[in-house]
Parts: structure tokens; C-alpha cells; sequence
């Protein structure tokens, strides 16, 4: 017996760490509604899924990543430069995160709470101090507000529209980080349900913004893996020269383009969840027990004013709709429903009444 003890190989930071809690669902989701985990509930578009099947090529390496780089480009008028892609938005954050200078003295890493919890968990796997700033989970129309006087500067990361509580972050607070030099990182996952612009012009005036985004949810293609981020050419050239060669598939790769080329089909189902989510909002104005915050994502989080969020999500399984609820004390008696389609949001009405009147 060898007397090998792997935490003298493994970096410290890395060994209490308790990893990413990812959806765990029924393999067979037929009898199911899912809406937890912000997907679209239409799918990507027919012309992805003929091209997918006619594909026969498992057995190569995928393709350069230059076509696609170029339709990004092309679709969001900024140059294929300016562009880094992963396999999700996921990948685009963690590369940025592990590039990131992690001497606490040098650079401090800086978000919300709640929001997202990969941000948290990439900043530990990545040994980098990451500051959670608390902001009360209710809706203000103009988003949230983040200020920060801090020496040195500083990365922030934040989600607009965030997740889970849909608002989008200020305007002006985000101008008055970028002014004072700060890194920011502006996660648009959900931009597409928002009533908001884009930042990615904002790249062009501020070389210190990075605006990411995803194919995950407007797209439909959760499954496939694929997001990209959009920053100034020379960090941008240093993340592709560190970055995993062959980590986006050729079927990832062409499903993006072949979306990117119907947009029409995507954009309808962008507008279908949108009407769904604010006639599910209004509809939940009527139930006494449960409060909906209003959103701009494809997501609604809702407080919930009786019993545990589990007894909730519980009731909701039995009914056969999964949803999403937290264990940060912060978020306790709160559950995220996603949008489905017209049809579902009418059957997961029904459980809430019946939830509300038990
Ligand atoms: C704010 C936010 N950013 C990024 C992601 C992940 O996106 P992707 O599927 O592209 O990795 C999610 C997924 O839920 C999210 O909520």
C-alpha cells in the first residue's frame, strides 16, 4: 500500500469545496412540466433539429470555430474579434474568472445576493475573493443599484436581468462602475425576455465591460452548450489563447448558426413567453398566499407568504410541475417558476389555487 494522500496534491481551496448542485429531473419527463431551470419550453428551431439528425460526423474533432464567431459578429454588429465562445455561458464566465488575478491584495471580485451561484462557486474553484452585496428582493423599475468605493479596482459580475429575482441592473450605476475603471462583467442570459437593451454597444465606448450571453434560453439550446462573450480584441485574443481547443461541438456550433439565420421563429417564442409570464403575474395577483415579483427573464420569483418553500415544491412535484426553491436562508421562502408554454402556465395556475385554498 502506497501512503498516497491526495490532499497533498490537491490545492487546498479546492477540497471542501461542495460542488454546483445541478438540476437532477425524471429521465422520462413526458408526465412533467419542467420549469425549473429557465428553459424554453418551445425548443430550438425546426431547421436546427433537421440539420442535427442529417448530421454523421461523431468521429471528427469539431470544426474551426471562425464561421461561428463571424455570424455572432455579424448578428450583433461588433467584430468576431471581440468575441470569446464556450460551451455555455457557464464556460465564458469560468474562463474569465480563472484568468483573473487571485492575490487578494491585487483584485477583488464583487456581485450581488441573490443572483446566480455559479459566480460564487467559480470564484472559489478559482480561489478568488468574491464579495456578495445583499440587495432586498423587490421590484424596482429602474433595477437594481450597485456602487462601490473601493481601492484597488475591483472585477464586478452581475446578472441583467438577474436570477433569480428578474430585475435588470441600473443603467446608471453600471455607467458610473465602468467610469471609475472597474472590470465589469454583465451577464445578459436573459436579455432577450427584457424590455431593456443590450450592453454589447457599450463594448465598443468601455474596454473594460464584458457583456455575456447564451444560446441556453431565447435560443433553446440548453442542452447543446453554447454562449459567448463579447469584451475589447486584446482581452478578448488572451482568453481564445488560453481557452480548451474542441470544447463547442460542430452540433453545437451549427445549431447557433442555423438560429442566428432564423430569428423570426426565435424572437415569436421570445414574445409568446414574454405575454405568458405577464399574464401569469397578473393572474397571481388574486392568490392570497403567494406574491410575484415581477421579472423581466423567462422566470417569475415568487414569495411565498405560507408554509416552507419545500412543502410548496413538494405539493407542486406531486402535481407533476418541478420547480426551483433555494436553501440560502436569503431566499427561504421564495420559489422561481419558469415560463412554459400558455398551456402549462394554466395547469400550474390551477396547483397555486389549490395550493392557496389547502
Ligand atoms: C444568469 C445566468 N447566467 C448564465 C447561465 C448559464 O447559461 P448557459 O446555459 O449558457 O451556461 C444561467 C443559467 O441558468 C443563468 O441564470
Amino acid at each position: 500500500m502506497s501512503n498516497f494522500n491526495y490532499k497533498d496534491y490537491i490545492q487546498d481551496h479546492l477540497l471542501n469545496i461542495n460542488g454546483y448542485k445541478s438540476l437532477t429531473y425524471p429521465k422520462e419527463l413526458s408526465d412533467f412540466i419542467k420549469l425549473d431551470g429557465n428553459e424554453n419550453p418551445y425548443g430550438p428551431s425546426n431547421k436546427v433539429t433537421d440539420a442535427l439528425s442529417n448530421r454523421n460526423d461523431y468521429q471528427l474533432y469539431p470544426n474551426s470555430i471562425d464561421e461561428l464567431k463571424q455570424t455572432i459578429a455579424d448578428y450583433l454588429n461588433v467584430q468576431p474579434s471581440n468575441i470569446v465562445c464556450g460551451a455555455g455561458a457557464d464556460a465564458v464566465i469560468n474562463l474569465i474568472f480563472s484568468s483573473l488575478k487571485n492575490n487578494y491584495d491585487d483584485m477583488q471580485l464583487a456581485t450581488i445576493t441573490p443572483t446566480f451561484g455559479m459566480y460564487k462557486h467559480d470564484a472559489m474553484i478559482n480561489n478568488i475573493d468574491i464579495d456578495e452585496l445583499e440587495q432586498e428582493i423587490n421590484y424596482r423599475p429602474n433595477g437594481y443599484y450597485f456602487d462601490v468605493d473601493a481601492e484597488p479596482q475591483i472585477a464586478l459580475i452581475f446578472a441583467s436581468p438577474n436570477n433569480p429575482t428578474g430585475q435588470i441592473m441600473e443603467k446608471d450605476s453600471m455607467l458610473k462602475l465602468l467610469d471609475k475603471g472597474h472590470m465589469v462583467i454583465i451577464d445578459e442570459a436573459y436579455i432577450k425576455f427584457s424590455q431593456y437593451q443590450s450592453y454589447v454597444e457599450l463594448t465598443k465606448e468601455y474596454s473594460n465591460l464584458i457583456v455575456i450571453q447564451t444560446f441556453s434560453k431565447w435560443a433553446g439550446l440548453a442542452g447543446l452548450r453554447i454562449g459567448y462573450g463579447i469584451m475589447n480584441e486584446e482581452l478578448a485574443s488572451t482568453l481564445n489563447a488560453i481557452q480548451q481547443p474542441y470544447t463547442i461541438t460542430n452540433y453545437a456550433m451549427e445549431a447557433a448558426i442555423i438560429s442566428l439565420n432564423d430569428t423570426e421563429y426565435l424572437n415569436d417564442n421570445v414574445k409568446k413567453i414574454i405575454e405568458t409570464r405577464n399574464n401569469f403575474i397578473n393572474q397571481l395577483v388574486d392568490i392570497t398566499n403567494i406574491t410575484p415579483i415581477p421579472s423581466e427573464g423567462n422566470f417569475v420569483l415568487c414569495h411565498l407568504n405560507k408554509g416552507a418553500n419545500t412543502d410548496f415544491h413538494k405539493f407542486m412535484y406531486d402535481k407533476k410541475i418541478l420547480i426551483r426553491i433555494y436553501s440560502d436562508a436569503i431566499l427561504a421562502k421564495y420559489a422561481r417558476i419558469s415560463i412554459g408554454t400558455t398551456d402549462n402556465m394554466q395547469k400550474v395556475l390551477n396547483a397555486i389555487e389549490e395550493w392557496d385554498k389547502k
